[in-house]
């Protein structure tokens, strides 16, 4: 896999993703993003001090129904990272990763597809070390940095990440890092709010989630999940 170091740029998923054409592997590490982009059209924050980057990697005979085994990977990976730091981290469905109730990590992925194939993916991740963060984002968002008060290197993080990224079985522990299963949460489903009690995530990504007594499953295109950390009092 290549990798290229830059100093600032729009965004690594835009870069990974316009160098597609090129047919080889590839990992894109930014020290600061201006146009970080995350899921559903919102952006990321993306001062110095974070990780950011994008890998775009190239499939040979990958069914497309298997095709959340790649975010299944990416967040197990950034969740062992985090753990090597001593910290517990839980995945919000499908691709943030929380610490103490706040975002810690956010998660890109962009595929392309071909004939129930998936040809090639760029998975971006934002994950906040010892970067700012802007004041609206603080109630909601922490960084490695504000949760261990230990300044700990942007490169430490990327090595460890990319190091058990690379476990063939990675993927297996998503399951063990899922948050909030038999809590109660919100699914929101463009302008209506329900009240839900996860259950599970199946194997195609799918979130499983009782509303009104009855199990219904969700797809993260259609649905938003909103959690709400217990407080001391409530626990
Ligand atoms: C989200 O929280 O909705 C996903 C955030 C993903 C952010 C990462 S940072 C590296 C890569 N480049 C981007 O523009 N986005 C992803």
């Amino acid at each position: 896999m290549k990798r290229i170091f830059l100093e600032e740029i729009p965004s690594t998923n835009d870069y990974a993703k316009a160098r597609r054409n090129e047919k080889q592997d590839l990992l894109v590490v930014a020290k600061k993003q201006t146009g970080g982009r995350g899921t559903k059209g919102r952006s990321f924050s993306s001062q110095e001090g974070g990780v950011y980057l994008s890998r775009l990697q190239f499939y040979e005979n990958f069914p497309a129904k298997d095709a959340f085994r790649i975010m299944q990977s990416a967040a197990a990976a950034v969740c062992e990272t985090l753990s090597s730091f001593g910290l517990i981290p839980k995945i919000k469905w499908p691709n943030d990763v929380y610490v103490n109730g706040k975002k810690i990590c956010g998660i890109l992925i962009e595929n392309t597809f071909s004939g129930g194939f998936v040809a090639s993916s760029v998975v971006g991740i934002g994950l906040n070390v010892s970067n700012d963060l802007p004041d609206e984002l603080s109630p909601i968002a922490t960084s490695v940095y504000k949760e261990t008060g230990k300044k700990i290197s942007v490169d430490e993080v990327i090595q460890r990440l990319l190091r058990v990224w690379e476990k063939k079985t990675i993927h297996e522990s998503y399951a063990q890092y899922l948050g909030w299963l038999g809590e109660e949460v919100s699914l929101v489903l463009g302008e209506r709010t329900a009240k839900a009690t996860l259950l599970s995530v199946d194997g195609e990504g799918g979130l499983w989630a009782r509303v009104n007594g009855e199990e219904k499953r969700f797809v993260a295109a259609e649905v938003t999940l909103r959690v709400t950390e217990k407080t001391e009092e409530e626990k």
